[in-house]
């Protein structure tokens, strides 16, 4: 019988495997993935492609893709469920990137913030990478049509230029590619550094009091709150101006699923010690489970080698079939 349930829709996201993981990447992008598993047909990728952009130390690399791998088991994403992969293992990515590049404008990727952020950073390493890179995370999207790329507010920007760059392609060539829609959650989707609180919490942060890593033993992490910038008003309340205590508000409600307005009501009267140390409780809370199942995973290297494989065969059959119709459509000939 012919089946006539709707086609879920689709989302895909990816993650560099570029140090630790944060706790910002965690409630701003992963914990969301794991929650629409159900809802949508995901694919979920270490993008390991784009950590090269800045220089990675080989041994290094290859334990944290190793790492990513097994963390994105361990928050609870099922490959059952869900296709989870390692781009560099499925070519494709590679091979849609220079399509791609080639369909986008120099002005465009000079515009983009993370580009400037990092040439700023890294001066002495701003290669073709860096600044492409956003041709590449088009490709690993628009290869498996979804319809919807779950991530933090930070990379919006990037997934609004691989709607240009789809829309011109398809405008160039008929309908190729599905145009996806960011998919961005209101709670944890910028969570901020905790020594300054007007940036964003990053792995790459010099100063370690700045983020939470999902790596932290809950000594460290109550310690890093502990230290957390705040203010002078001493009351626990989401404000203009209060950027130190609207992040640690945020990140409380998004690891407690307590409103912002029941948070303020249940610190009222309250010093910002006691509602630091909850903080930190709640966050340990929330990692505890993730670091056992982490554990177990990492200890065990033949399952994740043969999830990894099981993945990218999955993952190179899924985006070749669009590869080669965009190939085809731009006038390559196929054998
Ligand atoms: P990456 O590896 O920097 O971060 C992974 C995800 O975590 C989110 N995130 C945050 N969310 C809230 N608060 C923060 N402080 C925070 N820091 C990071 C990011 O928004 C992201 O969703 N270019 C991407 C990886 C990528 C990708 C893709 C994403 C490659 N190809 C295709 C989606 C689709 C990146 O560098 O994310």
């Amino acid at each position: 019988m012919e089946n006539t349930a709707p086609r879920k829709k689709r989302a895909l996201s990816c993650i560099q495997p570029s140090g630790v993981p944060t706790l910002g990447n965690y409630l701003g992008a992963l914990r969301n993935w794991v929650g629409m598993q159900d809802e949508f047909e995901c694919f979920f990728a270490v993008a390991d492609l784009h950590a090269i952009t800045v220089r990675q130390e080989p041994a290094k690399l290859r334990q944290q893709i190793r790492e990513m791998f097994a963390l994105l088991l361990a928050i609870g994403l099922d490959p059952e469920k869900s296709l989870l992969f390692v781009q560099s293992q499925v070519p494709a990515h590679s091979q849609l990137a220079w399509l791609l590049a080639c369909h986008t404008q120099f002005g465009e990727l000079s515009r983009m913030t993370q580009f400037k952020d990092k040439a700023q950073k890294h001066a002495d390493n701003i290669n073709l990478g860096l600044f492409a890179y956003p041709s590449l995370m088009a490709a690993d999207i628009l290869l498996y049509q979804p319809d919807v790329v779950p991530v933090g507010a930070d990379q919006k920007q990037h997934v609004e230029l691989t709607r240009n760059i789809a829309e011109r392609f398809n405008g160039l060539y008929g309908n190729v590619f599905t145009v996806p829609e960011p998919y961005i959650m209101k709670t944890g989707a910028r969570v901020r550094s905790l020594q300054e609180p007007t940036r964003k919490m990053s792995k790459s942060d010099e100063n370690q009091y700045a983020y939470v890593s999902l790596k932290d033993d809950p000594d460290t992490v109550m310690r890093k709150f502990r230290r957390a910038v705040t203010d002078s008003e001493a009351q626990v309340r989401y404000a203009e101006g209060k950027d130190g205590i609207n992040n640690l508000m945020e990140i409380y409600s998004a690891c407690t699923g307590d409103s912002l307005e029941a948070v303020e009501a249940a610190f009222a009267g309250k010093g910002y010690g006691d509602f630091k140390q909850a903080v930190g409780e709640a966050v340990v809370e929330v990692l505890r489970p993730i670091q056992e199942r982490f554990a177990r995973y990492m200890q065990d290297k033949g399952q994740l080698d043969s999830l990894m494989k099981q993945g990218a065969e999955r993952a190179s059959l899924a985006s070749r079939r669009t590869l080669d119709k965009a190939m085809k459509k731009m006038g390559f000939v196929l054998v």
